[in-house]
């Protein structure tokens, strides 16, 4: 695994910094998109909310489930998952900004009676005990400086039985040396701690009380991310480096096109449930 590099205020940092730049150039779902083959010409935002998509139907939850959205961001893709299923979704993240964004949007949608927004740690949940039906963390745990006590806080709020679903990028073993350099670069300037391997989340979440884990690579599907993430920071490269100058902006556009370029680093979705039995 990557080493660490960087603690909660760090990321809260990014996430009012240069994280709202991007994302104002990128949209509301602070995540990849999913295109279905190199035919699919779909703009970012169908893409990313086809993400979001696949993520609801692998969480599943039923009506009246209480759900746990871990790194929330600005509130969409809990917008879209109580636009499709009858649930209360509580999304936490570790920035004011994005925390106050994401009440905002839900009020302006008109859903403010079925989602909370709230400043909180994953690796200190403000929930009791078994609090939840499901949670997701829909690339979150990446910022996370431990996961594996992010996964026994997450595994403490579920109920048993409970679905976990997760959206992480991650290493693609084996990570030759240029992989390991970028995914370094990252972890040095955007607020992520690590990149875990399919092999350490499987062990991680065992650890924690999860069972039926399915891991699915869909690296294929979402890698076209990194390139128009790269062109649409570039479209606007003048009027972003207005704000931090151009250093920062041709840093990360020459970043998102090696990572892009390059296949050690890739995508996973993850779902699992809580042990049925864990509460008995
Ligand atoms: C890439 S954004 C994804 C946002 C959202 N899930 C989406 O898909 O639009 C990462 C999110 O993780 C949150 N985050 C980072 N570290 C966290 C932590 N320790 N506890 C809770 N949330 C965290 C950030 O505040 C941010 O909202």
């Amino acid at each position: 695994m990557a080493a660490e590099t960087s603690g909660v205020d760090d990321v809260a940092s990014f996430y009012e910094g240069l994280g709202q730049v991007l994302n104002a150039a990128w949209g509301e779902n602070l995540h990849y998109g999913y295109w279905e083959d190199g035919t699919d010409d779909s703009p970012v935002e169908v893409a990313t909310a086809r993400l979001t998509d696949l993520l609801v139907t692998l969480l599943d939850p039923a009506p009246g489930a209480a759900v746990l959205d871990i790194g929330c961001g600005v509130g969409k893709p809990a917008l879209q998952l109580v636009a499709t299923r009858d649930v209360h979704v509580t999304g936490i993240a570790i920035s004011d900004v994005e925390v106050e964004q994401a009440a905002e949007r839900a009020k302006e949608a008109g859903r403010s009676d079925v989602t909370t927004f709230r400043n909180a740690d994953v690796m200190e949940l403000p929930f009791a005990d078994g609090s939840f039906d499901g949670a997701w963390a829909v690339e979150s745990l990446l910022h996370v400086p431990d996961r594996g006590r992010a996964l026994a806080e997450t595994a403490r709020v579920l109920r048993p039985g409970g679905r976990l679903v997760i959206a992480d990028t991650a290493e693609i073993p084996p990570v030759g040396p240029e992989g390991r350099k970028v995914l370094n670069d990252i972890c040095a300037s955007y607020g992520v701690s690590s990149f875990a391997t399919a092999a350490e989340y499987l062990e991680l979440l065992a650890a924690h009380g999860f069972v039926d884990v399915e891991v699915r690579d869909i690296s294929d599907k979402v890698v076209r991310t990194g390139t128009i993430m790269a062109d649409v920071v570039e479209a606007r490269r003048d009027e972003l480096a207005k704000i931090d100058g151009p250093e920062p902006v041709d840093q990360y556009i020459g970043l998102m096109r090696r990572a892009a370029a390059n296949p050690d680093i890739g995508y996973l979705v993850i779902a699992a449930t809580l042990d049925p039995a864990s509460g008995s």
